[in-house]
Parts: C-alpha cells; sequence; structure tokens
C-alpha cells in the first residue's frame, strides 16, 4: 500500500457514501478515555493559573511567563490550556451527556493521547505519565530518569502524542487514518500554543522509529505514536534530575470497546508510513513551498486583547453559522490568516505543504468569491461570484460551509512532501493541515467568531472545482468561519 492507494480509496463521492453503511454499533462504541490501570495516579491541582497573554500575540509567536512554582501546578497549568475536559453538552431528546475538550476532534471522538516524560521538575518526580483527562490526573508508568534515545536530552518535559485509530474508524471507517492525523495536528498545536502562552518552547519530532517508541513507553497495541513534542524554557520550575533506576510498573490498558473490528487499509497505511532504525539518520529537507502573488494585499491585522486561557477552553465548533448579512471585516479575516500560517517549529515542517483556498461569502471589502492565499499575505482572486452553494456542496452538503463568513479548503502539495519524506509525508501534510485548522479555531475565537474543521468532503468536486492537478495537490481539510448558532445541546 502507499499513500495514493489509500487516499484514493478513502475519497468521498456521491457513490461512494451511497455504498457505505449508516449505521452506528452504539453498544460498541470505544470508550473516548483511555486508563493505565494498577499504576499510582497522581493529582493536578485544580484552578491553575489562567494564562493572561492576548491569544492572537500567543499566535503571533509572543511567549508569556507562567507564575507556576512547582512542577505539578505547572502540569496541571499546561494541561488545563491544552488536552483538559473544557465544556459538556447534553442531547435534549436523549438526556445523553458528553465532554468536550480544550482539543478538537472529528467526531468528538478523540483518538488523541497524551504521554510525557519529565525531567527535574521541581515536587515532582522524574518519570513517564499519561494524562487522563476524565479527572485532570496521571497516571505514573514508570519512575526515575529515563532516556529517550529519541528526543533531546536538554529538553525538561518530552510528549509523546499517540493514536488510537480505532476510536474514529468505529465511526468513519477506512476515511478515519485521515482523521487520526488532523486530530493529532490540532493538538500539537494545542499544546505547543499553551505552552508558549506559559513560557516555552515546543520543537515536535515526526522523523522517528515508530516501534522502538511504541516500546519506549510500552504501549498498548491499538495505540500508535505519531508525534513526538519537545518542551524547554526558563519558565519551567526545575530542581536537580533523579539519578535513581527506573522502575516499570506499566499499567493495565483499559479495553474500550466489546470487540474491534479491523479495518485493514488503515493497518496497512499506517505501516506504509512507519519508520524503522533508519530513523536515526534525521531528516531529509523539502523543497520550499511555491511562491506567487495576488491581486489584493491583506490589511493589517485586526486586533484583540481576549486572554490565551479564556480563548483556548472556550474554543468550540459551530454547529452553524447565521449566514445572513453579517459579515466579517477584511482585517478580522488578515488576522486569521496571518496567525495560520505562520511557520510551525518541527523537524517536517521546514518548508510548508499546505496552500489555503478561501470561499469569501461575507467578507467586507472582499468580492464574494474563491481566492488562493500565497505567503506574501496576497489574495489571488480565482473566481468572483457567489460561493455559498458550492461551498456547502463540496462540503458533503454541510451548509455550514455555506452560512458562514468565509470557507476554505486546504490543500496539500502531496507529491513534494513523499519526495522528500517518502509515504511518511502523508503523515506531515495532514499534521499541518490540523495545525493550521487549531490556529484558525483560535484565531477566530479570539476575534469574537467560531469556527468548525470539515473533514468530510467530495474529494475529486473540490479538484476539479479549483481546477487542481490531483496528482500533484489534493484536498485534505475543509474550514468554515462565522458567526456561530446557539447551540443547545452546550452546558458549561
Ligand atoms: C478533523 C476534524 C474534522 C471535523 N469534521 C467535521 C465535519 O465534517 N462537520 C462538522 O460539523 N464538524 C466537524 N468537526 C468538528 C467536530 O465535530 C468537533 O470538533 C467535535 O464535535 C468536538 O467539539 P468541539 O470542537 O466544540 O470541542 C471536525 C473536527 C475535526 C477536528
Amino acid at each position: 500500500m502507499t499513500w495514493r492507494e489509500y487516499h484514493e480509496s478513502t475519497k468521498h463521492s456521491v457513490e461512494s457514501l451511497r455504498r457505505a453503511p449508516h449505521t452506528l454499533d452504539w453498544a460498541n462504541m470505544p470508550d473516548s478515555f483511555r486508563h493505565y490501570e494498577g499504576v499510582r495516579v497522581l493529582d493536578l491541582p485544580a484552578g491553575p493559573p489562567l494564562p493572561e497573554i492576548p491569544a492572537l500575540d500567543v499566535l503571533r509567536g509572543v511567549s508569556g511567563a507562567t507564575p507556576a512554582g512547582d512542577g505539578p501546578t505547572f502540569l496541571s497549568q499546561l494541561l488545563f490550556y491544552s488536552a483538559a475536559i473544557s465544556a459538556s453538552k447534553r442531547v435534549p431528546s436523549t438526556g445523553y451527556r458528553y465532554a468536550l475538550r480544550v482539543n478538537p476532534s472529528s467526531g468528538n471522538l478523540h483518538p488523541t493521547e497524551f504521554h510525557f516524560l519529565t525531567r527535574g521538575l521541581k515536587e515532582w518526580p522524574d518519570g513517564l505519565y499519561h494524562y487522563r483527562p476524565s479527572s485532570h490526573m496521571v497516571e505514573q508508568r514508570a519512575l526515575g530518569g529515563l532516556e529517550m534515545r529519541l528526543a533531546a536530552s536538554s529538553a525538561q518535559i518530552v510528549f509523546v502524542l499517540t493514536s488510537i485509530a480505532w476510536r474514529e474508524a468505529w465511526k468513519y471507517h477506512d476515511r478515519a487514518y485521515r482523521y487520526c492525523l488532523h486530530d493529532m495536528g490540532h493538538a500539537w498545536q494545542a499544546l505547543a500554543l499553551a505552552a508558549r502562552a506559559i513560557g516555552c518552547d515546543s520543537f515536535a519530532v515526526g522523523h522517528f522509529p515508530d516501534d522502538e517508541v511504541a516500546q519506549f513507553c510500552h504501549l498498548h497495541e491499538d495505540e500508535w505514536p505519531m508525534l513526538i513534542v519537545e518542551l524547554r524554557g526558563r519558565s519551567i520550575p526545575v530542581r536537580e534530575r533523579d539519578t535513581c533506576e527506573t522502575v516499570w510498573y506499566g499499567g493495565y490498558a483499559n479495553q474500550l470497546s466489546r470487540e474491534r473490528t479491523a479495518y485493514t487499509l488503515i493497518d496497512r497505511i499506517h505501516d506504509a508510513t512507519k519508520l524503522s532504525e533508519g530513523a536515526h539518520r534525521g531528516i531529509s529537507s523539502a523543497e520550499p513551498a511555491p511562491t506567487g502573488s495576488g491581486e489584493i494585499k491583506l490589511p493589517p491585522p485586526a486586533s484583540s486583547m481576549r486572554a490565551f486561557g479564556e480563548v483556548a477552553r472556550m474554543r468550540r465548533s459551530a454547529l452553524d453559522f447565521v449566514g445572513g448579512m453579517q459579515s466579517m471585516s477584511l482585517a478580522q479575516l488578515s488576522a486569521i490568516l496571518v496567525a495560520a500560517t505562520r511557520p510551525f517549529s518541527a523537524d517536517f515542517a521546514s518548508a510548508h505543504f499546505i496552500q489555503l483556498y478561501l470561499y469569501a461569502h461575507r467578507v467586507n471589502g472582499l468580492q464574494s468569491g474563491v481566492y488562493r492565499l500565497w505567503p506574501s499575505a496576497e489574495l489571488e482572486e480565482i473566481k468572483i461570484g457567489d460561493q455559498r452553494v458550492a461551498a456547502a456542496g463540496l462540503s458533503l452538503g454541510q451548509e455550514l460551509a455555506g452560512n458562514a463568513c468565509v470557507a476554505l479548503s486546504m490543500i496539500g502539495d502531496l507529491a513534494r512532501a513523499v519526495h522528500a519524506h517518502g509515504d511518511r509525508g502523508y503523515r506531515y501534510v495532514h499534521f499541518e493541515a490540523g495545525a493550521i485548522g487549531h490556529r484558525l479555531y483560535l484565531a477566530a475565537e479570539a476575534l469574537g467568531l467560531g469556527a468548525t474543521g470539515i473533514g468530510a468532503f467530495y474529494d475529486e468536486e473540490v479538484h476539479r472545482y479549483l481546477n487542481l492537478a490531483p496528482e500533484r495537490l489534493q484536498v485534505v481539510y475543509h474550514f468554515a468561519i462565522g458567526y456561530p448558532v446557539p447551540d443547545p445541546r452546550l452546558e458549561a
């Protein structure tokens, strides 16, 4: 299996949707909370300090500071603003209640797990931990000075983000691997931005030998390591590192559902994108993204003083947008686009692989139409005219893409990514798309707007509509931004 075979087989079309089963086996729905049982569970202090720095400053690359004076408070703050439960929803017709998290997830199924190792944090034992969002606690899976050959030993905290594909596959079948990768990109940015807001630098490593990392973390076989994120910085409260021997507890992973249905396409694409021992030789660099220009120069970005902590925890996916006459300004759009496309700190991110196409519906000062965004912060006119029906239609008929002020197609330069990184590049393109998506969410929220990630679209129809050459470019993610309608399910 190659990335292209997987991608082609998981494209949506009218035909593929007609063939797909529409029923969900609710009795076998995977638990969205993983626990490693039988190990010590450490509490994280409640009510960690709110990062006050404006969210738009963090998105522009400015670092905040933390008043946390010890390791537990620091970790609590970091996770509360990146991965914790943030609200709940209740379905009025059934009374069914479920949790939302700071990081979004396709179908709210949350395939991503946060593991981390710590070295020399004040009042916190060195070891390997797994985060329990259900209670904002951590499971201590190993104790002592662990040395991970793959991560720079100067990093005081190293996260290993993993994915449990079955959680997504339960609902989205073979296409679910794409969503796991998007979700990973969101989780990475949620973590990286929270870290920056409290004064840490982060660096993500996508190029590592998968099996070695899985063994190092003693992961259950249904959990796959996808990204390593190193954190370092003067704001981390430190002490001397522990020199004691490592003691492993591991713990027993809970069973997520009665049975696990096999999705061989997902297993095969995951295998195709894995790296082995050779990964230690380092990652090659990709050709730079093409440059271009457009007729419309984005104006200076709109500003907002809303605190990062508030924005991160209030971020929600809009159920729909109000449509009608309410427009956003071009300065707001400028702020959102500039934030979303700033450079990323990752080994696979020396070159951008994603280009944004916009379907402008209600942006003051911008004629309705389709535009391509260039790194020079210029919009190139692709076609002029009302795009509301087209944008909704391309997003599988989801009306929110037409009721938004602006909808987006993220176009991945898969040919360039795969040329540099082999099939592994398939992951990197989707991580970047998810990471851009996370910045779109936060920038929109900071400016009083709402956003929704859209993983469901008619792939080939998008290529035709935008006149793309699919042997090189593929649509990988959609987004919509506008004024959200109130969500009657939201409780807190
Ligand atoms: C990768 C991805 C794909 C998504 N696709 C859709 C979609 O096609 N349609 C939609 O209405 N929402 C979509 N969402 C939004 C999720 O349903 C939402 O994130 C989830 O229900 C959790 O809600 P929250 O974002 O408010 O925390 C997507 C989210 C992500 C991260």
